[in-house]
């Protein structure tokens, strides 16, 4: 399942990155990292046939088989080919069909269409996964030591970046799935994680300065950083998640129906899809029911409202009298310990804008457009979901979606500034 996945990329890397010691111990523990992620890619497509594997369902969800393909690119293009000198590549139209979005990295192919694709197979992206791991699993035993330090923050953020392409491989497949009137499982025993906790009350938080982002040793996405100070409070942060009892409740007041309560992009979105419910539910014979990796499922009003987009969630939080939190907000209450599944349920919509930190920059080359290029028009998320691979995220960690998008396992909670 999702939520027993084993953690695969260390926080921590114990043989930190130091000019000029290169121990076989350093090379194992990345040999032994990389294949871990990569087999984790494997296990969670393992489920699917071809078929599934193809689908492209819309043009924000891509097919299993391209994220399999793309994240072994990922490693070809910006480790193998810049630095294995012996590296042939497995087909080098591949460049073409799995460059997602990297322009620096050359002509790509579009991504609505990536569902016509139908050539490779899944066995030949099969034969190119293993092709690219035994490259990468020889580069790291045998680089020259001071070569091997500037190769591990390649693999670090290739092993980050397929671990963010495990869980939209579960998103997308849902996506897929739920187009199908059988209503698919892709995992009969799958359930929410059980999270221990109390879920009342609030995390209060009086008027201060707090550090924010990333800071330590460990790996961070550059949109974590410069970690900075930031004026939070006073504010209380719910503990509990918003839960399907409360959006039920929410819909049979006329959430939906009363625009007073939405933004009106969020508005106009409700009337263009006839939204009148979170994302993959459906009411049959008068029970909400809804799409899961397990299949159709009953609500469970006891669990976490999940597949609500930016605009619901806002409109929720207008109607319960109470706001959703500034990312900061977030990020310091979660920082006590105390917020009930912080990152093991659904992602948690904040109220802020997907910005860059004071004084962000990028990496270099073409991984500098791995975050910056996207901060417009987009809301962060914080927290982390139960198909986010355990380890994963932390808590200065930035997701980001378009605040119509209800597909991720996107949820909220409340603050409250009275
Ligand atoms: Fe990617």
């Amino acid at each position: 399942m999702p939520s027993s996945v084993a953690t695969a990329v260390p926080e921590r890397d114990p043989y930190a990155i130091s000019p000029g010691v290169a121990s076989a111990a350093k090379r194992q523990h990345w040999v032994d990292a990389f294949h871990a992620v990569r087999q984790e890619t494997e296990r969670r497509a393992a489920p699917l046939s071809d078929e599934d594997q193809l689908v492209q369902s819309m043009p924000d969800a891509s097919p299993i088989k391209w994220h399999r393909a793309h994240t072994s690119w990922f490693f070809e293009q910006f480790l193998l080919l810049a630095h294995h000198p012996a590296y042939r590549m497995f087909d080098p139209q591949f460049a073409y069909l799995f460059n997602s979005y990297y322009v620096a990295a050359g002509p790509r192919h579009a991504r609505p269409a990536r569902g016509l694709i139908t050539r490779p197979t899944v066995a030949e992206v099969t034969a190119y996964r293993r092709h690219v791991d035994a490259a990468v699993a020889d580069l790291i035993s045998t680089a020259e030591p001071e070569k091997l330090t500037d190769l591990v923050p390649i693999v670090e953020i290739g092993l980050h970046h397929e671990q963010q392409h495990q869980e939209l491989m579960l998103t997308d497949i849902l996506h897929a799935f739920a187009q199908n009137p059988t209503a698919p499982a892709y995992e009969t025993g799958w359930r929410m994680p059980n999270v221990k906790g109390s879920t009342s009350g609030f995390v209060e938080l009086a008027q201060g300065i707090h550090q924010v982002g990333y800071e330590g040793g460990g790996f961070a996405f550059d949109n974590e950083h410069p970690a900075h100070r930031s004026l939070v409070g006073p504010v209380r942060v719910a503990r509990g998640l918003v839960t399907n009892a409360q959006w039920l409740a929410f819909m049979a007041d006329g959430g939906y129906d009363q625009p007073m309560l939405w933004l009106s992009d969020g508005w106009a979105r409700v009337e263009a899809e006839d939204w009148a419910a979170p994302g993959y539910w459906q009411s049959v014979e008068g029970q909400w029911m809804s799409m899961t990796l397990a299949g159709l499922r009953p609500v469970d009003p006891n669990a976490p409202v999940c597949h609500v987009s930016y605009y619901e969630a806002d409109a929720f939080a207008r109607w319960a009298g109470q706001h959703l939190p500034t990312e900061f907000e977030w990020e310091v209450a979660a920082r006590t310990g105390e917020l009930w599944g912080a990152d093991q349920l659904v992602w948690q919509w904040t109220r802020s804008a997907y910005a860059p930190y004071p004084g962000f920059a990028t990496l270099p080359g073409a991984l500098g457009e791995y975050n910056g290029k996207f901060m417009i028009n987009q809301m962060v998320l914080r927290g982390g979901s139960h198909a986010t691979p355990e380890g994963h995220t932390r808590v200065s960690y930035r997701n980001f979606f378009y605040p119509w998008a209800r597909w991720q396992f996107s949820g909220l909670r409340l603050a409250s500034y009275h």
